[in-house]
């Protein structure tokens, strides 16, 4: 089998063709115009300027084109705040991971941006994001009236329009009566501060559909869907979407993460494509798997501002790009004599 390295992986990806959905925003423009976007990392790869084509192989091949968009500010779309929640049913598929670089990569394009991590008990966005010795209060303690709201809000001091909300300390158990409502509550009162009612509210949702995952979804009037291209998540996130929309969550959103071209290639891992066609969902970002992302979350110190930037880094701001203008994209496969049909067929297939 032909394996692929790094380099390989980061074109094959690029040749993931990302289609606007939204006909007002199909003028992409290329990577050449990424340094306009202070600020943004610069990146220099010439042959990044033109579409990819990859020509079909003997197994098979995904053909991609990379098309950018960083000549322009993203245009924030739908009424504010747009208060999204990031799930996936199955744990440890990328929901923190994706919170804190789209929340960050929101950030830098200037919107205002409360992240909240209503992951009880075992929050980790705040390691994530390196503020973890800037959280004095949670949100259970405002509740409670041992602080105000705003000392339990952290403060980025990258981007001053960046806020971090922790619902409780590290271990601790949901509190009895911590539900929905107090989260409802919760994001009333960030609306109505005195500093202005904030862009976005981006919800990192604990793994899981009790409790916790009642109360994440309770305030969020859009959702986005984290996966990874095995079964076992997949079969979660279908779930999910089901509970979603039975909350009134119509606008659902998918991000696959840790995709891996060359066992795609191989026919060990679904494509971004197959994933699609099984949950029905559009598709806002596709994630490569990506040892960045792991040597990130260890430094605290989100993705997207690395410098020069990975491809997991752009893949997040191009997924962040599409949040604000309420767009997807639409991967495109060309596989030539598939030889393992069944393979994909679990939902009853
Ligand atoms: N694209 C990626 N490439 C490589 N590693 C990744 C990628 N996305 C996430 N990871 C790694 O996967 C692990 C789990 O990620 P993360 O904590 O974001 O998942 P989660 O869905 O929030 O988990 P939980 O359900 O426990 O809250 C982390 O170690 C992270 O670094
Ligand atoms: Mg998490």
């Amino acid at each position: 089998m032909n394996r692929l390295n790094l380099t390989s992986q980061f074109t094959a990806m690029l040749t993931l063709r990302p289609f606007s959905a939204n006909p007002n925003h199909s003028s992409l423009s290329s990577l050449s115009s990424l340094n306009a976007l202070n600020p943004l990392p610069t990146f220099s790869s010439k042959t990044l300027h033109k579409p990819y084509h990859c020509h079909p192989t003997k197994s098979s091949s995904i053909c991609v084109k990379s098309l950018l968009q960083y000549n322009r500010k993203p245009q924030l779309a739908g009424t504010t705040p747009r208060v999204v929640v990031i799930t996936s049913g199955k744990g440890g598929v990328g929901k923190t991971t994706t919170t804190a670089n789209i929340s960050i990569s929101l950030a830098r394009h200037g919107f205002s941006v409360v992240a909240i991590d209503a992951d009880v008990g075992l929050r980790n966005l705040d390691l994530l994001l390196g503020l973890e010795n800037r959280v004095n209060y949670t949100a259970i303690e405002a509740l409670n009236g041992d602080c105000r709201l705003d000392q339990a809000l952290v403060r980025d001091k990258r981007w001053s329009n960046f806020e971090l909300l922790c619902i409780s300390k590290p271990r601790s158990k949901l509190p009895l009566g911590f539900g929905g409502k107090a989260l409802i509550w919760l994001v009333d009162a960030l609306k109505h501060r005195n500093e202005g009612c904030p862009d976005f509210m981006i919800i990192d949702c604990p793994a899981g559909i009790d409790a916790g995952f009642i109360t994440a979804i309770a305030p969020a009037n859009e959702a986005v869907l984290v996966t990874t291209p095995d079964i076992t998540s997949l079969r979660d996130a279908d779930r999910v979407t089901g509970l979603l929309e039975c909350d009134g969550i119509k606008d659902i959103k998918m991000i696959v993460n840790r995709v891996r071209t060359d066992m795609i290639k191989g026919e060990d891992m679904m494509s971004v494509l197959d994933v699609q066609e099984m949950l029905g969902l559009a598709l806002l970002g596709v994630i490569p798997e990506d040892t960045e992302v792991i040597r990130s979350t260890n430094r605290g110190y989100p993705l997207v501002l690395n410098k020069p930037p990975t491809l997991a880094g752009l893949a997040f701001e191009q997924a962040a790009w599409r949040l604000v203008e309420q767009d997807s994209m639409t991967a495109v496969m060309v596989e030539e004599q598939p030889k393992k049909r069944g393979f994909f067929s679990f939902f009853g297939g």
